[in-house]
């Protein structure tokens, strides 16, 4: 996947040479204003390389000289106990100071929760930041009433020293044991280990860009950054929750046996039993998963450590959501497909983008604008070139007639104006300064680092008067241009240099950032997706000769360091500097907490902040927020999106596993910038990946600076492809909405790996180039260039016992011979599957989802091998957070007939019942409606397809008590 994405290294290592350049003679600004501009030097951007502690031959394993601790006074509580734990011998110091005493508490939460809690027995106000975490900032999980039914056991020893143990205990399964190891608990560093089985199925442990099952060589690093969508770095957030799936097979004698294989075949006779373990630290840490153990190494914070049981992910992940967060439910019209780019000029381009959706015919819900908005990349101030004030209400106004909707960006730092320039105004950092709403360098006064516009401030979650302030210029600027929801950038918290870069330099402002921009002439010529060169030899040969011609008048220096600095694991946890790609640990809360203390959760903050913002704005409403950073929890309020990914086939494979990832993560409105975000992409890429994202719950395409234009309609493949996914993805949005009142409320899964819904597969543990919306749809991409056809599993199918429906032509699809199975896949095509014993309540595809929602509906039933299915249908008006009527159908197909049960909650569905088409009937008799047989010219079966269609319905759907129909 190249490089990291760092707007450093990307960007501003090429560019480093004519930023050097540019300090010394200043060249104009990239933004509308024509004065000279300075450019920041590369070297504000720079810290000292370090090597990471984990990868320093020399560095102290805290396990050979630490003593650990001993366990002593234990005292039971209603519903566990609590101990003390006692330094056992000398200190060592070895990253910090040992905290010589510590509490340890044990308490079954519920039967679905144990937590074990080891924090300093003595924490003074001053220090509390350092091991807890402010509970103003992120509540800690509610307890209610206490439950000491649980099937986990914890136990312990003292011997060698303090080690504890959690147990299943119906299965006797270790699933987590520090035994035989040392607890470090220092000031700045702590450590702790526990065994696993060999080849463990560990998931989760995001954010990270990594193949979905995690491997057992692999480090986790947590810190947020703005690093792009990279591989195997610490990126935009901080989740350090993990599920564990164990598969087992029954011995003769009735017993368990653990399967540690890696090689399995495909096989229905396995039993899997999985559990959950997050580790409630926001401070920077790594995790390490090794061949048998996992190791944390936080740099802060304490032990803290929720356990759930399962036994099967759908357990754990409800246990997970309901201790963090249940999912936002989101309006109906999020739904959509939205269209963003960087580099959209005015509301007028906007509206064509918007109308040649229409010309097309390519459904459209939302147009989003990037920081192009902007006067000179300040939030909340419109450019009055492009995007004036007074445009603003016609453009939206036309939007929401037509049934769409704007999304804006806003970025999370805030510019801070030139003080010796008097038309340098920007009153929204004089009001949040007024009310102390900026974080400060450690002696008080502003820490200054710098984003697009220049030198900024960022805005400080702790301190009292921030949240209003924030909800103030969110509210002031919604006035002025009319938006639906916000899109939080930057929130890392990203800044461009190193430390507070700004303090003595604002009278430069506004100062270039220290690399160039796309587009930029110091910006390299975008490359184009593998594969280019085969089915565009004209067009690749043109671009590889601009490149070429690029790089004799721009010769790339690289800024790099032959030496490193050996440091402790407070400063070095992340692949370079931690005040690199964000602002520095140094970064002073109101409170005088530290950055370095919470740092993962700034990203969290902005989120929480702005959805109290947006329900001032709309009252009532849920607000739609898409953010970058988050934390776990921030599923609460916000839609998230996989950041920086490139426009090539990596990025696209990647983003599967990502999402799965979000899924467990308690972030089910995912998705990813479609057909890439940097760099060129091509036709057979964004072919293949606008029919891919159509499936994902969020469904954007967004594209860098400078890059070619990547709306659909760009080739007329494309608009094809697009148009056949989205016309399945809109028919399907009764289905995905319900299966967001589902997640929302109970905490079940949006997107779903297959080792979730086939958890007696083995075979299936590693499975992410394939995945399933909900229990009933089955999508298998192609992901490879020049692909025609695609290796896919359809799980199930070697026993027998599972239907799976081609979506497009109503069959069965015959039984494979082997696991995989070679389906064809022309371009312009996506296998899409229907699991039997599924009911899908549809309705028709339409441009917006308000003509989608206004159209008559036909239930899908896909019966399995026993002639059975069930399936649900969650109805509201779309868009309260609370609704006033609602309505809940449930459906059950079985012996041939078809059973509505309807729950009205007042909600009054208005669009009528079209068909219903039954797939999988073998043969039928009379038809009855309620009992009444149905007029043979309201029937179509079709007995070769083995399928049922019958019309003519008098009724809505829904407007009686219930209904059935019998075959
Ligand atoms: C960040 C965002 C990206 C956006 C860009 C400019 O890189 O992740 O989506 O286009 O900033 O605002």
């Amino acid at each position: 996947m190249g490089t990291p994405f760092t707007w450093r290294s990307v960007l501003g290592g090429l560019s480093a040479f004519c930023a050097i350049a540019q300090a010394q003679t200043p060249s104009p600004s990239p933004t509308s204003s024509t004065a000279p501009q300075f450019t920041m030097p590369p070297e504000a951007n720079i810290a000292p390389a370090v090597i990471p502690n984990i990868k320093d031959p020399q560095a102290v394993d805290a396990q050979t000289v630490c003593p650990g601790y001993t366990a002593s006074n234990v005292q039971q509580t209603a519903s566990g106990f609590t101990a003390s734990l006692i330094l056992l011998g000398n200190a060592c110091n070895v990253y910090g100071t040992d905290i010589d005493t510590l509490s340890l508490t044990v308490q079954y939460q519920r039967a679905d929760r144990l937590h074990v809690a080891i924090v300093p027995t003595h924490i003074s106000a001053e220090n509390a930041t350092h091991y807890i975490i402010p509970p103003g900032y992120l509540a800690e999980p509610e307890v209610g009433e206490s439950n000491t039914v649980s099937d986990l056991e914890f136990s312990w020893t003292n011997y060698p020293s303090f080690g504890f143990e959690v147990t299943r205990i119906s299965t006797k399964d270790v699933l987590f044991s520090t035994k035989g190891t040392k607890i470090v608990f220092e000031n700045q560093f702590i450590e702790f280990k526990s065994g696993l089985p060999k080849n463990y199925n560990l998931y989760g442990l995001g954010e990270s860009v990594h193949g979905f099952r995690l491997g057992n060589n692999y480090t986790k690093t947590y810190y947020a950054a703005d690093a792009g969508a990279t591989v195997d770095i610490n990126i935009y957030g901080a989740h350090p929750f993990f599920l564990e799936t164990r598969y087992f097979t029954e011995g003769p004698d009735g017993n368990l046996a653990l399967v540690t294989s890696d090689e399995t075949t495909p096989n229905s006779n396995y039993t899997s039993l999985s559990h959950g373990v997050f580790s409630r630290n926001a401070h920077g840490q790594d995790i390490l998963m090794q061949e048998d153990s996992i190791t944390y190494r936080a740099i802060g914070g304490s032990i803290d450590l929720y356990f759930f049981p399962g036994p099967s992910q759908p357990e754990v992940t409800k246990s997970y959501l309901t201790t963090v967060g249940l999912p936002a439910m989101q309006q109906y019209w999020t739904f959509g497909f939205h269209q963003c780019r960087w580099g959209y000029t005015s509301w007028a381009e906007l509206e064509d983008v918007v109308n040649n959706h229409t010309h097309f015919d390519i459904p459209l819900e939302t147009i989003w604008t990037d920081i192009d908005w902007m006067l000179r990349y300040r939030d909340f101030e419109n450019n009055p070139v492009g995007f004036d004030d007074e445009s603003s209400e016609g453009f939206i106004q036309r939007l929401h007639d037509g049934g769409r909707h704007y999304v804006p960006i806003i970025d999370s730092a805030i510019y801070i104006p030139n003080p010796s320039n008097a038309d340098d105004a920007y009153p929204v950092f004089e009001r949040g300064n007024e009310a102390g709403s900026f974080l400060t360098n450690p002696d008080g006064s502003l820490y200054v680092g710098a984003v697009w516009p220049g030198y900024t401030v960022f805005p400080d979650w702790l301190s009292e008067g921030t949240e209003q302030w924030w909800t103030d210029e969110m509210v002031r600027y919604h006035q002025i241009t009319g938006y639906d929801g916000a899109w939080i950038d930057m929130s890392e918290i990203s800044s461009f240099c190193v430390g507070s870069c700004g303090s003595n330099n604002l009278t430069l402002q506004p100062v270039h950032v220290p690399f160039a921009l796309p587009g930029e002439p110091a910006n390299p010529v975008l490359i184009y997706p593998e594969g280019f060169s085969k089915t565009n030899a004209t067009e690749a040969a043109s671009a590889s000769a601009a490149r070429a011609s690029w790089s004799s008048t721009y010769p790339t220096i690289s800024v790099t360091s032959s030496s490193y600095l050996r440091t402790t694991p407070t400063q070095d946890i992340r692949n370079g500097a931690l005040a690199v790609a964000a602002i520095s640990p140094n970064a002073t809360h109101a409170d005088g907490t530290l950055e370095y203390d919470i740092h993962n959760l700034w990203g969290h903050g902005i989120l929480k902040a702005t959805y109290n913002s947006l329900s001032t704005i709309f009252p009532g409403t849920r607000p739609f927020i898409l953010g970058r950073s988050t934390f776990a929890g921030s599923g609460s309020y916000a839609a998230h999106w996989g950041g920086d990914n490139w426009s090539n086939w990596p990025s696209m494979i990647f983003s599967i596993p990502q999402a799965l990832s979000m899924s467990l993560f308690g972030i089910p409105m995912f998705g990813v910038d479609t057909c890439g975000f940097a760099d060129n992409t091509d036709m057979e890429l964004c072919n293949r990946w606008m029919q891919l994202s159509a499936f994902f719950p969020f469904y954007r395409n967004h594209n860098i600076l400078g890059a070619i234009s990547q709306e659909a309609y760009r080739w007329s493949s494309v608009i094809d492809a697009s148009k056949s996914a989205m016309a399945i993805r809109y028919q399907l949005l009764p289905y995905i909405y319900t299966l967001f009142h589902h997640a929302h409320t109970k905490g079940e899964t949006v997107m779903r790996a297959l080792a979730w819904e086939f958890p007696h597969d083995p075979s299936l543990a590693s499975a992410d180039r394939q995945f399933m919306l909900g229990p009933s749809i089955l999508v298998i991409p192609v992901l490879e260039q020049g692909a025609t056809s695609v290796n896919g599993v359809l799980p199930g199918l070697i026993e027998g016992e599972e239907v799976w429906y081609d979506w497009y032509n109503n069959t069965v699809v015959p039984v494979p011979t082997q696991a995989n199975s070679t389906i064809p896949a022309p371009l312009g095509h996506i296998p899409v599957y229907v699991r039997g014993g599924s009911v899908l309540p549809l309705q028709q595809a339409g441009l917006t989802t308000r003509d989608a929602r206004n159209s008559p509906w036909d239930i899908l039933v896909a019966l399995d091998k026993d002639g059975s299915a069930d399936g649900n249908l969650y109805l509201d008006d779309g868009f309260s957070v609370t609704p006033n009527t609602t309505l809940y159908a449930e459906f059950k197909a079985q012996n041939r007939k078809l059973d509505t049960f309807i729950q009205h909650g007042g909600w009054v569905e208005e669009n009528s019942l079209r068909n219903v088409t039954i797939w999988g009937v073998e043969q039928t008799k009379t038809i009855k409606f309620n009992g009444h047989p149905v007029p043979l010219k309201d029937v179509y079966f079709d007995g070769n397809k083995h399928t049922l269609v019958v019309s003519g319905f008098k009724i809505s759907a829904w407007a009686g008590k219930s209904w059935s129909l019998e075959w």
